[in-house]
């Protein structure tokens, strides 16, 4: 098992590791993806690929991830209600550009970094999908990770990931970041108090950003460009 958990990793994001952050043994074998992921920020011109990206998700997927059986209709609705001014949205896609992982950083309402605060302070909530393909490698743990310094550097103090208490993976992540878990029956919520934003924090996202979005055009030209190539030398 390699690169996202290490403590000094953890503490990289302002983070120290939970105590016991592991719960029951995961026997499936580690291929953890190593050094640094693209992880590009997503607009509202990316609204049709954040929505084919829900699409792939099977049904019991969208129930971890919408905490109900989501339709069709309802994830359509969900993805065109996004606020790209008000939240953030991340993504990761593989080499043939194909959108593998979303996270969404929302502001919580009444309580987000634009409301009017709680007993909790400023706080955003953390929704995630990774296909079923990616999973395991440590993407899931590394958009948590990019929310986390997102969500400091936008001044909230806490992050808050609402997930069902069957969830494992994700309450393990949350965990591993050091939140607390609250479960009340199916439901969990876990509350991760975040440090406030540095000027690293600042430096860390913009140059997180303007990599992968340059891994992103690199990998779109070349893509292309064989297109093009391949038109010029294909006889009509
Ligand atoms: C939750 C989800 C995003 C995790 O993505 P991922 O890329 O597989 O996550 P990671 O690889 O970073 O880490 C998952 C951790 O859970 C562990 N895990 C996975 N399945 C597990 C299981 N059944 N029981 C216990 N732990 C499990 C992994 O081993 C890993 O821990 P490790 O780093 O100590 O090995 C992904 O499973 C998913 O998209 N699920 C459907 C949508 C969803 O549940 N979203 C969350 C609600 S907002």
């Amino acid at each position: 098992m390699t690169a996202p958990k290490t403590p000094r990793q953890l503490d990289r994001f302002g983070l120290r590791p939970a105590a016991d952050a592991g719960g029951a043994a995961d026997p499936r074998p580690a291929r953890q993806v190593d050094g640094w992921i693209p992880i590009r920020d997503l607009h509202a011109r990316h609204r049709h690929r954040i929505l084919d990206h829900l699409l792939e998700l099977n049904e019991h997927d969208r129930y971890l991830r919408f905490g109900y059986r989501a339709t069709t209709e309802q994830i359509q609705h969900y993805v065109a209600s996004i606020d790209f001014k008000r939240d953030e949205v991340f993504g990761i896609f593989n080499s043939k550009l194909h959108l593998v992982a979303v996270a969404h950083l929302a502001a919580m309402p009444g309580k987000g970094p634009h409301g009017d605060g709680s007993s909790r302070g400023r706080a955003m909530e953390f929704g995630v999908s990774v296909l079923e393909a990616g999973r395991g490698r440590g993407l899931g743990l590394r958009l948590f990770m990019h929310a986390v310094t997102h969500a400091r550097n936008q001044h909230a103090h806490h992050l808050m990931i609402h997930a069902l208490s069957e969830n494992a993976p994700m309450l393990k992540i949350a965990a591993k970041a050091g939140a607390v878990i609250e479960r009340d029956g199916p439901d969990a919520e876990a509350w991760l108090k975040l440090p406030p934003d540095t000027v690293g924090t600042h430096l860390d996202s913009s140059l997180q950003s303007l990599g992968a979005e340059l891994l992103y055009r690199v990998r779109y030209n070349a893509m292309h460009a064989s297109d093009w190539l391949r038109m010029l030398v294909t006889p009509t």
